[in-house]
């Protein structure tokens, strides 16, 4: 005879501590009735970018809780605002500084944190005419640094997705390349369970600003790559390559649930299906 000291169909309605990547509590599922189903929750910072705003709309699409952080100071609030709304995500506007962002990891305890950040050459000179340092070491390092920092203090620690860049690397020479490289080298040994993204160029029709080197670098290499794999060169051309942001954002979000992505450094052929 069995004798059931728990009836087999039990499910425990407590709050459980998560074991699945991304997933930060578990709540009662009202929906289909079948007891407690888990919550995966993201916050997204860059959201406003062209590949956060992907990214934003891809966790949305997967039914996850998500969070786009938009800089307060940002001339475009209400028009993200409603945007991601519309999506299904809620807007978080934390000032950039570690205090207010460590209270607000610790407030939200998002099970992933994208970090999708950085500024470029123009923009670096546009906001120096008005004296605001928006530098690659300001922007690119160091608010993904204060990100970072305040999911180190967060209790349970998300898994950080970087978005680095192909070249980054010990020998990298320019300065944009060189501060990815440090932030990676930071995340690796900060404890927190992580996920780093090196692609190609990321472009696509659907980029709201113009940036016409980033298009002709596209257009000439994929067009050299394409001939190269003609010529047997196959593994050049996935590795280098331009990738669009729905491609790559479909990737991030897939790499920020996969538990045999944490720790690893994913490169662009790794970024495309
Ligand atoms: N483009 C490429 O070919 C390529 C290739 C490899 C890696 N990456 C890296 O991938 C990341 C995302 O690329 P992307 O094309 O999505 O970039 P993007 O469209 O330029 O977006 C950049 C994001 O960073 C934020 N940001 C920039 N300056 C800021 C500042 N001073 N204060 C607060 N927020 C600021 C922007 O916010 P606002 O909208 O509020 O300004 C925006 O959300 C970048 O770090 C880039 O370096 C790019």
């Amino acid at each position: 005879m069995t004798v059931w000291l728990v009836p087999p169909a039990f499910e425990c309605p407590f709050p459980l501590q998560p074991r699945v990547p991304g997933i930060t509590r578990w709540t009662w599922n009202k929906k289909d009735k079948k007891g407690v189903s888990p919550v995966e929750s993201a916050f997204v910072a860059g959201a406003t970018g062209y590949v956060g705003r992907h990214v934003v709309l891809e966790l949305c699409r997967c039914g996850l809780e998500t969070v786009a952080h938009v800089r307060p100071d940002s001339p475009r609030l209400e028009h993200w605002r409603g945007l991601f709304k519309r999506q299904g995500a809620t807007v978080d506007c934390t000032p950039w500084s570690e205090r207010p962002m460590e209270a607000t990891m610790k407030r939200l305890e998002p099970g992933m944190v994208f970090a999708l950040l950085g500024t470029t050459r123009k923009r670096v000179r546009a906001d120096a005419e008005r004296g605001v340092d928006s530098s690659y070491q300001a922007v690119d390092y160091g608010l993904t640094s204060i990100l970072l920092h305040a999911c180190k203090g967060a209790a349970h620690k998300p898994r950080f997705v970087y978005l680095s860049s192909l070249g980054a690397g010990p020998r990298s020479r320019n300065t944009y390349l060189k501060v990815r490289w440090r932030v990676e080298q930071e995340l690796e040994s900060s404890g927190l369970p992580y996920t780093i993204a090196r692609p190609a160029i990321i472009t696509g029709k659907d980029r709201e600003e113009m940036r016409p080197a980033e298009i002709f670098g596209a257009c000439l290499g994929d067009s050299l790559l394409g001939l190269a794999r003609g010529l047997g060169g196959n593994n050049l051309s996935r590795r280098y390559r331009s990738t669009d942001a729905t491609t790559l954002a479909r990737a991030l979000v897939k790499l920020a649930r996969d538990p045999l992505a944490e720790g690893r450094v994913v490169l662009s052929e790794d970024l495309r299906p």
